[in-house]
């Protein structure tokens, strides 16, 4: 299809090959090319500079729970952060795809304290209070009416905020990916996945409509870009 004739006013429905049955050889070489993407275009950044602000002497570790944690490279990254500072963290991944837990643990190796869980985001019960929830790559896979559910059940399971790391749509991150993409010769699924996520992602509208409808308008959530082609929504509970 000429790409004269997309939308990019509305979100896509469009569905991704990485949520498709395949070997779980296929999946995890995805996922280390979408490592390699991460680092590329500076996905942990906006999600480690919001996370600064909670770099203070709790005695409580801080328990940070990334939904659709995929390779699981942002959290490693947090546990990091965390080290580097001197912070108790206990982090949690979620994903609804077995495969995704198992090339977590087999890229972080025997070392990694990291608890992966496989279940859909809705279905995760913790066992203790979560802080932070964080996701990245994880809401455009979602539909609108479960956007707005995934809005309230952040607000109601957290004590100190949530933040959405996600995509922002439009013609320019949508083409600069694909050449980005072509010219690494990232994995098929990389490739056809990420135009795609851009074409089913957001703009800051977008986000204004599902915290309205999640009747979150007034807790003073931010939404804002961040280059290159992120659009990020913070919440912090003071
Ligand atoms: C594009 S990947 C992003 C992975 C990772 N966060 C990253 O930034 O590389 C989206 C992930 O969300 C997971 N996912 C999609 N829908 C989900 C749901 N309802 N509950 C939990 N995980 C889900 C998928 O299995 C996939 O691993």
């Amino acid at each position: 299809m000429s790409s004269k004739a997309f939308d990019f006013e509305q979100r896509a429905q469009l569905t991704e090959l990485m949520d498709e049955p395949c070997s779980y050889a296929e999946l995890r070489d995805c996922l280390r090319d979408l490592i390699s993407v991460n680092r590329t275009v500076f996905t942990y950044r906006p999600t480690l500079e919001w996370l600064e602000q909670f770099a203070g002497p709790d005695r409580e570790p801080l328990h940070i729970v990334d939904v659709g944690s995929g390779a699981g490279d942002m959290l490693r990254r947090i546990e990091k952060w965390a080290r580097d500072r001197r912070i108790a963290v206990r982090l949690t991944g979620i994903d609804r795809n077995p495969y995704a837990a198992r090339a977590a643990r087999e890229f972080g190796g025997n070392d990694c304290a990291i608890e992966w869980v496989t279940c859909d985001a809705y279905a995760y019960r913790p066992s203790a209070k979560i802080d932070i929830v964080i996701s990245s790559l994880f809401t455009h896979h979602l539909a609108d009416a479960e956007i707005v559910n995934f809005l309230q059940w952040m607000e109601l399971v957290t004590t100190r905020g949530w933040f959405v790391n996600d995509l922002r749509r439009g013609r320019v991150p949508y083409y600069a990916f694909t050449l980005l993409a072509n010219t690494m010769r990232w994995h098929k699924f990389v490739r056809h996945d990420g135009p795609v996520s851009v074409r089913r992602s957001f703009s800051t509208e977008d986000w204004r409509r599902y915290l309205s409808a999640a009747g979150l308008d007034a807790i003073g959530a931010d939404v804002y870009t961040r280059r290159p082609g992120r659009l990020c929504v913070s919440r912090v509970k003071r």
